[in-house]
């Protein structure tokens, strides 16, 4: 076993435990407890590591992970971890990797939570934030669903809901990329404007104070909607299968909506799917890593370029801070990526 120099065998961990579940509702910070205990550091198992979790990724579908009647274990979410003690020749001390984490300050991970983690290669000329979003399992998620469902065609007009997160903002610059005409929506005037003047939207509304149905129809105008890029999944839909043209396609991607507890409505016009010949198609990441060497070899030059601009948010505070900042996410207030910093990778 490797080990680090840390000489003392008790540490303390801060770790966010589920308090309730989110029944049908938003979460609440009552559905959480923060809790801090004095821990001795571990003798490892052969295969397994210990590490610090340098730094948390705050994404929305986190309370949908939360075990059906399960309380009092670790919240899991996405995240970097920085290797202290290795009994793992292929992660030793000081490997850099992105996965799922517990939200608390220092993690044993056996051998078999490092076979579904990213190990990363981290750019010095890049803040580490940008490995959660942009350059990120949301960044991949983006490149790979747009090459491999949406068949992008230059000329087109996509439309992207919740366009000013991490995923939205992504997929917009993206699709530009291929020539595409880009509509998004997002929640507030700035974001909207964000994505016009800095991101290179042709067009955005503020689905909260404009109509969704005559925003978009304006929006799209006489050419049609050709592809919706759905994070969401609300009733939005029922305009999408309107408005779309024959042979469009809807990607889903998002439920940004069932995370806040809102109910999912099945469109009425279904039939659209039929008469237009629409493609209505699902993707998730998880099983689509094969090709994450390619996405870092395309993204890092046009991230680090500027070609692809991010907005994000970077909260310090560590796992104390965690909770309130997943709870501001929830509530719309940052843009794009919200990461929180734990401080120093050491014990
Ligand atoms: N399929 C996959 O493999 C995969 C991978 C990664 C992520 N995802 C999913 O993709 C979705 C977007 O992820 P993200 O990280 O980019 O999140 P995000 O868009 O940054 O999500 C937060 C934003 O959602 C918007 N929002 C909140 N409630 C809303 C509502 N009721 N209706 C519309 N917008 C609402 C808010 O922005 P506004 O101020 O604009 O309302 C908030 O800032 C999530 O559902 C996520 O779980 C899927």
């Amino acid at each position: 076993m490797t080990t680090s120099t840390a000489s003392t065998t008790e540490y303390t961990n801060t770790r966010v435990l589920i308090s309730k579940i989110p029944e049908g509702v938003s979460p609440h910070k009552d559905h959480f407890k923060t809790i801090t205990v004095t821990e001795t550091k571990p003798v490892l198992e052969e295969g397994s590591v210990f590490v610090k979790n340098i730094i948390f990724s705050l994404d929305p579908y986190i309370r949908h992970d939360f075990p059906p009647g399960t309380t009092q274990t670790p919240v899991i979410g996405f995240g970097i971890a920085k290797v202290l003690l290795s009994s793992n020749a292929s992660f030793p001390v000081g490997t850099t990797f992105f996965g799922n984490l517990p939200w608390e300050t220092y993690t044993t991970l056996p051998a078999a939570a490092l076979a579904l983690v990213v190990p990363l290669q981290l750019d010095p000329e890049l803040p580490l934030s940008v490995y959660n979003g942009v350059l990120g399992t949301s960044g991949f998620t983006v490149w790979d669903s747009l090459r491999r469902v949406a068949d992008l065609k230059a000329g087109e007009t996509i439309y992207i809901s919740s366009a000013a997160g991490t995923l939205g903002q992504v997929a917009g610059q993206l699709a530009k990329r291929k020539g595409l005409r880009v509509i998004g929506s997002a929640g507030s005037d700035e974001k909207v404007a964000f994505l016009t003047s800095t991101l290179g939207f042709d067009a955005a509304f503020n689905y909260k104070t404009q109509d969704p149905r005559s925003a978009l129809t304006s929006a799209v105008g006489p050419a049609g909607l050709d592809i919706y890029y759905d994070l969401v999944f609300d009733s939005t839909l029922e305009t999408v299968l309107d408005l779309l043209n024959p042979h469009g396609r809807i990607i889903s991607v998002g439920i940004v909506a069932a995370h806040q507890g809102q109910p999912i409505a099945a469109p009425k016009n279904l039939i659209n799917i039929l008469m237009k010949q629409l493609r209505f198609e699902g993707y998730t990441v998880y099983e689509n890593f094969d090709h994450w060497g390619l996405f870092c070899e395309e993204m890092t030059p046009l991230v680090k370029s500027g070609e692809i601009k991010y907005a994000e948010t970077v909260v310090e505070g560590g796992v104390d801070v965690v909770v309130e900042t997943y709870l501001n996410v929830m509530k719309g207030v940052y843009k794009g990526k919200v990461s929180v910093l734990t401080g120093a990778a050491d014990l």
